[in-house]
């Protein structure tokens, strides 16, 4: 029974789960290696970013659990994992607060422009002028894309700021002071900002492209915190050159680590990289419900958090 650990994560996790288990490192053993133990494989470890597609499930034939350290599974074949009997499970929740928290941090930080002001002081400017005028957040209208549990931990943030709230997503939810606007369009149309907070995926890939910047206005700033692949980066570059938009936040890109040199160079934009939920405390708890999902899997009981049957 051998432990696959597919990507990067945690060194404290992986010195844990190395400890308890038979763990073998892809990124440290060769390919020839790996074919010669492939059928001893049975549980897998990775991570949100991660690819694991069906050809990679079907080189190990015993495989039956793959642990996904991060709540999106977008990387993985779940359609395959279903046909192949392969259980996954992810970590959600514990890490809701932090991704929120960011979001809120970029919206700010985009909308009261503090990078471009810090650098206003850092090149002397402050000594010849003054720095322009920026939008309140107080109070401005706020368009949420996706209202699972991140995206109504943001709704919730934002409650605080007075804003408007309106979401765009499969269905209305029940009982809250949230308008539902169930066309994405529109969302951006009416709302001074918007932030993704939906799953990535074929489903919602590119779902933020030119017609939906176009509506979002020269005003509106868009805010990133789920995956690069719900925006078409290079719309997004070419509202922000020629001020369709006003600005951006974002800690996610469509070919990480590789954020374009363009969009570095505007000016309108804050990036982060991939860290909304890189705190010492929910990275924790992210490596204690992997370990707790591996230990209950190999146990035989009840996952914690399973996301396919
Ligand atoms: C992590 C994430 O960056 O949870 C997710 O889906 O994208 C992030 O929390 C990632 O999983 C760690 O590699």
């Amino acid at each position: 029974m051998k432990l696959l650990k597919q990507a990067g994560l945690p060194e404290a996790l992986s010195k844990t789960l190395n400890s308890i288990y038979d763990m073998v490192d892809l990124a440290q053993v060769s390919e020839e290696y790996i074919s010669e133990i492939a059928e001893s494989i049975t549980m897998m470890v990775t991570n949100g970013e991660a690819v694991v597609t069906r050809e990679f499930m079907l080189r190990f034939p015993s495989l039956k659990l793959i642990a996904v350290f991060g709540v999106g599974y977008d990387g993985i074949d779940i359609t395959a994992a279903n046909q192949l009997g392969i259980t996954i499970t992810n970590t959600p929740g514990v890490l809701t607060d932090d991704v929120a928290d960011l979001a809120l941090g970029l919206l700010i930080a985009t909308r009261r422009q503090i990078v471009a002001a810090h650098k206003f002081i850092e090149r002397g400017k402050w000594q010849t002028g003054s720095f322009s005028w920026t939008q309140k957040v107080t109070g401005a209208k706020l368009g949420i894309v996706g209202m699972g549990r991140i995206g109504q931990a943001i709704a919730r943030r934002a409650a605080g700021f007075s804003m408007t709230i309106s979401y765009y997503n499969r269905r209305p939810l029940p009982e809250n002071d949230w308008i539902y606007q169930p066309d994405l369009q529109e969302l951006a149309r009416q709302n001074d900002i918007l932030v993704i907070a939906i799953p990535g995926g074929k489903d919602t890939c590119g779902l933020i492209n030119k017609p939906i910047l176009d509506a979002l206005g020269p005003k509106g700033i868009l805010i990133n915190v789920a995956r690069g692949s719900v925006v078409n980066e290079q719309d997004l570059i070419d509202a922000l050159q020629h001020g369709t938009i006003a600005g951006a936040g974002l800690d996610v890109f469509e070919f990480e680590p590789n954020v374009p040199y363009t969009l570095q160079q505007q000016p309108n934009v804050i990036l982060t990289p991939h860290m909304a939920s890189a705190t010492w405390q929910t990275r924790a708890e992210m490596s204690r419900l992997v370990e707790e999902n591996i230990a209950a899997w190999v146990r035989g009981n009840p996952l914690i958090t399973p996301v396919n049957k």
